[in-house]
């Protein structure tokens, strides 16, 4: 009787664990020590297309204002700050773009220009509108690394060719 009481509170207590939150809010993102982040941020399924836009979209990545890759090579003012992303789907995992993404300060250094797009944490330059506020929600982060993996010469997809 006695192990039975105990084992329902032992579920009962852990049952709380199990259902972590989705999206995972910012805050318990655990990046690991050698910069990544082996879990989805959500379990919603990504799309690389999506991310496409939100990589183009001023208004959202806004990666090309210094990222150039030869899926976006035909735009114009594409910046050239950042190093060039082609291939980059062969040179890092979902795992490490995730991290890079989610908080570029923590992986690349805390003097990278890049910004960090799932962080709450504030900048040396936010305004009060956006403290608190992630750049990117959870699924887009999610789309984009969806997309960059996509850059590889592993798979068909190459973007909006
Ligand atoms: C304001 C400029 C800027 C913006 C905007 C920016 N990045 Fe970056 N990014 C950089 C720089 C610069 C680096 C290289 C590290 C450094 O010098 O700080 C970098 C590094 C990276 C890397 C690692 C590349 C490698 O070869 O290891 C990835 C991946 C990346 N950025 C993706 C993105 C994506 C995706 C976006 C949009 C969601 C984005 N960046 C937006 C400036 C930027």
């Amino acid at each position: 009787m006695m192990v039975k009481l105990l084992l329902i509170a032992v579920f009962l207590l852990t049952g709380v664990g199990v259902h972590a939150q989705d999206p995972t809010p910012p805050e318990l993102v655990v990046i690991s020590g050698d910069n990544r982040i082996e879990s989805p941020l959500t379990t919603q399924a990504p799309d690389p297309f999506r991310g496409l836009d939100i990589f183009i979209n001023v208004k959202l990545g806004n990666c090309v204002a210094c990222h150039s890759n030869f899926d976006v090579a035909a735009m114009q003012f594409l910046g050239e700050i950042g190093p060039n992303l082609d291939w980059i789907g062969d040179r890092l995992s979902e795992a490490e773009l995730r991290a890079i993404l989610v908080d570029s300060k923590a992986v690349l250094g805390a003097d990278t220009i890049m910004p960090a797009f799932y962080t709450a944490r504030a900048g040396n330059r936010t305004l009060e509108r956006f403290v608190g506020k992630t750049i990117l929600t959870a699924m887009q982060v999610e789309d984009v690394v969806a997309y960059l993996s996509s850059l590889s010469k592993d798979t068909a997809f190459d973007g909006v060719d």
